[in-house]
């Protein structure tokens, strides 16, 4: 099957041929056949199945697709010994994620039998994971939510920055050997394995923290409108500090900020501006914080 992406270019159209995607081992086969010879399968054929269905062409044999819009076929998703649930989980109206997609698919995987390896790739809500894996026990479930932009879904799945994990033992090893091609897997590609409910808030986390960093400098935007401000000299400020590429604000444990200026600080600009919502909830965090230690 051919997908049309412009992100993919010509690149993924020839499997097996060198391919600029790949930092390197572009092209090559496992060095193991029993891994080559796994059958995979990838429902759910949106932006996130799409790139792991022909990233998989590309060093697989039997990598069958599966979509509810009438795509691919369900059978042969019951043959394969690792699936790949790439389904969409929306929002509900409750603000949860809508698993329902990713409930259908383990229900009719379950009710077949199906003995092979689920790996969840859909977002799912807190607590799904461990919930289905009780649900349906005859399901060998594993959670490896994805990290890909969706304007370069390719190259970011064939090219990932880490391989979160979580489930039986036995299965996360199995399912990290397909990615074998992975630059550096292990190294500078950590793997990070963990309990069900970590990974769950450790996806959410990350898009958390783009949504709280977006706001902040649109925040910071906003008060330099109100005193035609230059914003890009403003945050020239702030991009300088050494402090901005490194993990030093984002370790746990470090308590409420304090100190003798970023509280005395941060307020000036909270009561400089109009609208400070993000600043005024960060203070109201550090104050609940300071409390709690
Ligand atoms: N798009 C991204 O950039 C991105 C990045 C990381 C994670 N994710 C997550 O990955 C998941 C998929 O995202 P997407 O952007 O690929 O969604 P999408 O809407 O582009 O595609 C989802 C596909 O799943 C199919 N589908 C729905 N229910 C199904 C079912 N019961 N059986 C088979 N197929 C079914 C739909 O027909 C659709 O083709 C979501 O949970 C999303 O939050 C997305």
């Amino acid at each position: 099957m051919r997908f049309i992406n412009d992100d993919r270019k010509s690149i993924f159209r020839k499997p097996r041929r060198p391919c600029p995607f790949f930092r390197r081992g572009g092209g090559k086969k496992h060095p193991l056949t029993q891994v080559s010879k796994q059958k995979l399968a990838v429902i759910g054929l949106g932006s996130v199945g799409k790139a792991v269905k022909h990233t998989f062409d590309f060093f697989y044999d039997t990598v069958d697709g599966y979509d509810i819009d009438g795509r691919g076929n369900w059978e042969n998703v019951l043959h394969s010994d690792i699936s790949f649930i790439c389904v969409s989980t929306p929002e509900s109206e409750d603000g949860h994620l809508d698993c329902s997609n990713v409930d259908n698919v383990l229900c009719r995987l379950s009710a077949s039998g199906y003995s092979g390896i689920c790996v969840i790739k859909s977002t799912v809500s807190v607590g799904f994971t461990d919930a289905s894996t009780k649900k349906y026990s005859n399901l060998r479930i594993v959670y490896m939510p994805e990290f890909l932009r969706e304007k370069s879904n390719f190259t970011w799945f064939v090219n990932p920055d880490r391989l979160v994990i979580s489930g039986e033992i036995a299965d996360m090893d199995k399912v990290i050997e397909l990615f074998w091609w992975v630059d550096d897997v292990g190294e500078s590609v950590p793997i990070l394995k963990m309990k069900n409910i970590e990974a769950e808030i450790g996806k959410l986390a990350h898009n958390a923290r783009i949504a709280v960093l977006v706001s902040f400098t649109n925040e910071i935007e906003s008060a330099c409108m109100e005193y035609e401000a230059d914003s890009d000299n403003v945050m020239s400020v702030i991009h300088a500090d050494r402090r901005v590429n490194s993990k030093e604000h984002l370790k746990p444990k470090l308590g409420g900020y304090g100190g003798k200026c970023v509280p005395k600080d941060t307020k000036e600009l909270i009561v400089s501006m109009k609208n400070p919502i993000l600043l005024t909830a960060a203070e109201e965090r550090n104050r609940i914080t300071l409390e709690r230690d």
